[in-house]
């Protein structure tokens, strides 16, 4: 597992991106799932910046982060008990509520829908941020900080990397990229615990659908089913677009393949035999001669190495990232998740490695 010995932000640097954000401006910052690039929820320009710079169709809807202790009503409507539950049970934590939203959420937040995500982190910085701007009763608006469809960050030089920074652009100095003229403010806060992005439940249509699981995460539907009682349903057509869910999302930039153990290394002697450089992702197959990354054989180790792994192997100059695939079962979803979503596209890839 890999720690980074990062230095995290401090007072004077949450105050200073406070105020970036009560300007309009955009803050990268760290989650517990993985770091947001955020604006003020109520600014509409603001938020537009976010999707100017993660180069992301403007209609999809952003979640917005709250400060331990907000006042839900005042983001949210139509609050059912089991939200409250669900919000004493998992706040702050990796677990993201869609609801009905109130009226003064800009469209830009919401996608033009009639609901609203919202989520209270639980790092440290997030938290700090988050009670400095606008003294605690702002709302951050906060996609994960990658480029759209690209894999998400889960440390600052991750942020750093995608949006074209240097290590020491902290807020005082202009970005000079494109992007990097948007985003000059990335807050340390180390690599991120959990690793992949929120569970997101949709509780707005209670009565006509029950709880939907939008999206699995670290917070299992069974711990959400221990709270309220009812098991979340995987999402129907009918349910609003989470652009997690579009089918290639989190997909480095070299072909990825997955494979169980006994076929993987058949495979990868036929690739290597033919000169393909392939770079391998494994939990549990020992190491082997190639560039490799071996993650936990653990759910929540595997969550918290999978996207800085998917980010290292796609720096090996390979032909292909080899996944060796993870066990199924509740405790696996997420991984298993954002694994298929990155290797969607490459269907086919090793077939054509093999005839070049
Ligand atoms: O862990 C996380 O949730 C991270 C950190 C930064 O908090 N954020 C994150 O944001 O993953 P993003 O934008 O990359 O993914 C949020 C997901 C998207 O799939 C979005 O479509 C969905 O939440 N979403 C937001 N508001 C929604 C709504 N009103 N209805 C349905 N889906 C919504
Ligand atoms: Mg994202």
């Amino acid at each position: 597992m890999k720690q980074q010995a990062a230095t995290v932000a401090d007072h004077s640097a949450i105050a200073a991106a406070a105020a970036i954000l009560e300007e309009g401006g955009l803050v990268a910052f760290p989650t517990e799932t993985v770091y947001g690039l955020g604006a003020d929820a109520e600014n509409p320009a603001a938020v537009a910046r976010i999707y100017q710079a993660k180069g992301r169709p403007n209609d999809h809807p952003v979640i917005v982060h709250v400060a331990p202790g907000a006042a839900l009503d005042y983001w949210v409507t139509d609050i059912p008990p089991e939200a409250r539950q669900l919000v004493d049970a998992f706040w702050p934590g990796p677990l993201t509520l869609i609801l009905k939203r109130a009226s003064h959420i800009p469209d830009a937040v919401s996608g033009g829908q009639d609901t609203v995500g919202i989520r209270c982190p639980s790092h440290p910085v997030a938290i700090a941020l988050l009670s400095a701007f606008k003294g605690g009763k702002g709302g951050v608006a906060a996609p994960s900080a990658n480029k759209f469809g690209n894999v998400s960050p889960t440390t600052a030089q991750h942020v750093r990397d995608e949006f074209g920074l240097d290590a020491h652009d902290d807020g005082a100095t202009d970005g000079e990229a494109c992007s990097g003229a948007l985003l000059s403010t990335v807050l340390e806060g180390g690599a991120s615990q959990v690793g992949i992005e929120s569970t997101i439940v949709d509780l707005s249509r209670l009565a006509t659908h029950g709880p939907v699981l939008l999206r699995p995460g670290h917070i299992s539907a069974q711990q959400i089913a221990d709270v309220i009682g009812a098991l979340p349903a995987a999402p129907d057509q009918a349910a609003p677009r989470a652009s997690g869910t579009l089918e290639s999302h989190y997909a480095p930039h070299t072909p990825v393949t997955m494979l169980a153990q006994a076929e993987l290394t058949a495979v990868l002697a036929q690739l290597q035999a033919r000169g393909v450089k392939v770079a391998l992702i494994s939990h549990a197959l020992p190491a082997l001669p190639q560039s490799q990354c071996m993650l936990p054989a653990d759910p929540a180790g595997y969550a918290y190495g999978l996207y800085a792994a998917l980010r290292d192997m796609d720096q090996t100059g390979s032909d292909l990232i080899l996944v060796e695939s993870p066990p199924q079962g509740a405790q696996w979803l997420g991984v298993n998740d954002r694994l298929r979503r990155s290797v969607f596209g490459s269907a086919g890839i090793i077939a054509s490695l093999l005839n070049n």
